[in-house]
């Protein structure tokens, strides 16, 4: 184990289970994440009592596993941390309960983390030297968030879904075109053999605000199939991602340029997003933006995350109280 402060962190907000150790907040020194997506495929989407279960008989193998591949033992970690919302209550308390008795044997301070600001700190992991004011694009299977960042721990909301989050349309069009569970990387990879100028599905409040709107895409590919059932399902899904795409990148570039940022970031499991990486990309470069797109691996959820969140988070607010509860609906830092 090298020198350094060494956090456990772990991750059991859906259907990951996963644990950690990150060294100074910046340092992956293990990375574990267990996925239950076989267990969940043949329901077509997560069912929570099957995730809670799982996460219990997973924990203590995947921090086992963490500890031994980062070469320290309970004791050496300077705190351990866990999810405590957003995310399905029972499948959260498992990680918040492990890492409470873990932190208790071990006689070190136990940190709560918020998934969304984790996901935001996936990008610190890989860029430390990340410069706000930034503008965040969060976009997992719960959330669409655009978030101006003035510094570290300091955030405005800018906008959000008002109804849909962006992975939730990917998952439920993938369900449209009869692509397994989960249905974002499924139309990521379809998408790459279709035209993605084939069918002009709906950009809902393209030129207005920063909110976002994904029911109605959703609703125009369930009627474009009924029209069409011979459609060719490459060129559907090709055409939805750039959709969905489009909308994300036209409001992160508008919100950059408003709040005067110097970078994007991108965050959360729909980040993994190919096409959605490629225009961000393209986006920073042509408006002079550095941009932030954590590895794929890091987009989608795992506990290194979870473990440098809670490195910055206990030198600004110490250690959480062990009262302290998981809670499904917690929203984005101080927003
Ligand atoms: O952040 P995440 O792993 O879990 C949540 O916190 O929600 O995000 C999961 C979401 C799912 O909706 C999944 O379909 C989507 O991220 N996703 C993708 C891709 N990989 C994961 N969506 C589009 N393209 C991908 N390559
Ligand atoms: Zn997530």
């Amino acid at each position: 184990m090298s020198s350094g402060e060494a956090i456990l962190g772990i991750e059991t907000s859906c259907d990951e289970t996963a644990a950690a150790v990150v060294v100074d907040g910046t340092r992956v020194a293990s990375s574990v994440v267990s996925s239950q997506v076989d267990l969940h495929a043949r329901f077509g989407g997560v069912v929570p009592e099957l995730a809670s279960r799982a996460h219990v008989e997973l924990i203590n193998p995947v921090v086992a596993e963490a500890l031994l591949e980062a070469g320290c033992s309970g004791p050496d970690v300077a705190a351990v941390a866990a999810t405590v919302g957003p995310g399905l209550v029972g499948a959260l308390l498992v990680g918040v309960s492990a890492a409470k008795a873990f932190a208790l044997a071990w006689g070190v301070p136990f940190v709560g983390v918020n998934h969304l600001e984790a996901h935001l700190y996936a990008a610190f992991l890989e860029e430390p030297d990340l410069a706000p004011p930034l503008v965040l694009l969060l976009v997992s299977g719960g959330h669409t968030l655009l978030v101006a960042m003035d510094d570290h721990l300091r955030y405005r909301l800018l906008g959000s879904t008002i109804d849909d989050a962006a992975g939730e349309a990917f998952d439920k069009v993938a369900r449209l075109l009869g692509l397994p569970y989960p249905g974002g990387p499924a139309i990521d990879r379809l998408a790459l053999e279709g035209d993605r100028t084939a069918i002009a599905f709906p950009r809902a409040m393209h030129d207005d605000g920063y909110d976002f709107s994904f029911s109605g895409v959703k609703t125009s590919v369930l009627t474009y199939l009924r029209k069409h059932p011979d459609a060719n399902v490459a060129d559907v899904a090709a055409s939805f991602q750039e959709a969905v795409v489009d909308v994300l990148v036209t409001k992160a570039r508008r919100a950059a340029r408003d709040v005067g940022a110097n970078g994007l970031c991108l965050a959360g499991g729909v980040a993994a997003n190919s096409a959605l990486r490629e225009r961000v990309l393209d986006a920073c470069i042509a408006d002079g933006l550095r941009p932030f797109v954590p590895s794929r691996t890091m987009c989608t959820d795992n506990a290194a995350m979870v473990a440098a969140t809670a490195w910055y988070r206990l030198r600004a607010d110490g250690p959480t109280s062990m009262a302290a509860g998981a809670d499904p609906a917690l929203r984005f830092p101080g927003v």
